[in-house]
């Protein structure tokens, strides 16, 4: 969703400024075309080189100096951008904006510019936690920027404290949240399920599955950039928490349940990407059970369906991982769960299911269509699902 976009990415003069390099390198990989420009304390710190050879495109470092590597109209690139990213900010460039200064490129690019604009703050605690800071950061929130971290962590002069740059990668996320605010999902609210839950055996085992939530994370965060509010109810999972969603964290079908019946209570669609338990404990034991010699047997029960007490307001969705017989499987779980659609995968696949970044996936319908998608990554699989979604949601309004 980078590609063809024109990002200007403003560096000011803070430690953090190297970060900015590899902020620059992965959104050219993203096919951005990516246009720098840097205060002139940001050049003391990082070369305008390095930008000038990630991005291929010649940076900015001053207004008046037309020698300098690129020569532009001063409001040129604020008419270009489609989004602002000021990353890292200094408390001194938070102040410049806040108070509507415009003595360099980059405060001139702000105060001209129609985009969007995220402002990315690095800085010492103190410095971050100022009550000048902390209202200039208001007043910028106020006037409708985008701000994303800092984040609590090791800061420059060796003390932990907030004031980190945020992660490249929220800073990232957060680009394609803001550009993806007018996007055909704007004003949906969407519930999203990933991960696998866990059953208590006793305290210290569990009943799990091999989930690894890549599908509904996926989900979530195509979602997130097409506009829609989304929440994602987590259960186990090795993927970190995306930025600009809720996470509400649960372990076993109990808390699922209860999640998900809270979360849905407005929402437009809920997809069911969690591998959930099918079996638990009929028994709930406060003990460790003891390792004994020969067969030992669980006395297990199977989980309720909750899907099936959640009201018809809203699209539902589903996923049916199965070992074999994919498509019948699938068709009755489609009936029995009363979804608008469900997309099966074979989970013993190599290239597909848990734990790989692709999957291959059939959709089957409630009205008996089936539509076979080709081996896809899951984030290309979602923005198809998403796709369908959409297509539901339209034909609902009529
Ligand atoms: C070594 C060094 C590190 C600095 N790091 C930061 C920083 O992380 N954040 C910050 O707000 N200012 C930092 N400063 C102070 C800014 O460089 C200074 O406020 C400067 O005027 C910012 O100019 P600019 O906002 O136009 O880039 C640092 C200064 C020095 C000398």
């Amino acid at each position: 969703m980078l590609s063809d976009m024109t990002i200007v990415l403003g560096v000011t003069g803070g430690i953090a400024a190297y970060k900015a390099a590899d902020l620059a390198s992965k959104l050219t990989q993203a096919e951005a075309e990516v246009n720098v420009i840097m205060t002139e304390s940001a050049t003391e710190f990082v070369s305008p080189l390095t930008f000038r050879a990630l991005t291929h495109w010649p940076v900015v470092t001053s207004m008046f100096e037309l020698s300098s590597e690129f020569s532009v109209e001063h409001i040129a690139l604020a008419e270009a951008a489609d989004i602002v990213v000021i990353a890292p900010a200094t408390a001194n460039i938070i102040a410049k904006l806040a108070a509507g200064i415009a003595d360099d490129m980059l405060t001139c690019t702000v105060l001209a510019t129609e985009a969007p604009v995220i402002v990315a703050p690095a800085m010492n605690v103190n410095m971050w936690q100022n009550s000048i800071t902390q209202e200039n950061i208001t007043k910028l929130k106020a006037r409708g920027f985008t701000i994303v971290g800092p984040e609590y962590g090791r800061l420059a002069e060796g003390m932990l404290g907030m004031g980190r740059l945020a992660e490249v990668s929220n800073i990232i996320s957060t680009i394609k949240q803001v550009l993806g605010r007018n996007g055909d999902l704007a004003q949906r609210r969407i519930v999203v399920t990933a991960g696998g839950t866990r059953e208590a055996i006793d305290p210290v085992r569990y009943i799990g599955n091999r989930s690894s939530g890549k599908m509904g994370f996926a989900l979530a965060e195509a979602a997130r950039d097409r506009g829609a509010t989304v929440v994602l109810v987590a259960a186990a999972t090795s993927v970190p928490a995306p930025a600009g969603i809720e996470v509400i964290n649960v372990e076993s079908v109990a808390e699922m349940k209860e999640a998900v019946i809270e979360t849905t209570k407005r929402a437009d669609a809920l997809i069911m990407a969690a591998a959930v338990s099918d079996f638990r404990m009929a028994q709930q034991t406060d003990q460790k059970i003891k390792k004994e010699r020969g067969k030992v047997s669980l006395g297990l029960v199977g989980t309720e369906d909750f899907l099936l007490e959640l009201p018809d307001t809203f699209i539902k969705i589903g996923f049916a991982a199965e070992t074999e017989n994919l498509l019948e499987n699938a068709q009755k779980k489609l009936k029995e769960k009363r979804l608008q659609f469900i997309c099966a995968n074979d989970v013993t696949a190599a290239d597909s299911g848990f734990g790989t970044d692709t999957n291959k996936v059939t959709l089957l319908y409630s009205d008996g269509r089936t539509e076979d998608l080709p081996l896809m990554t899951k984030r290309e699989v979602s923005d198809v699902i998403l796709d369908r979604v959409v297509t539901i949601l339209e034909g609902k309004k009529d």
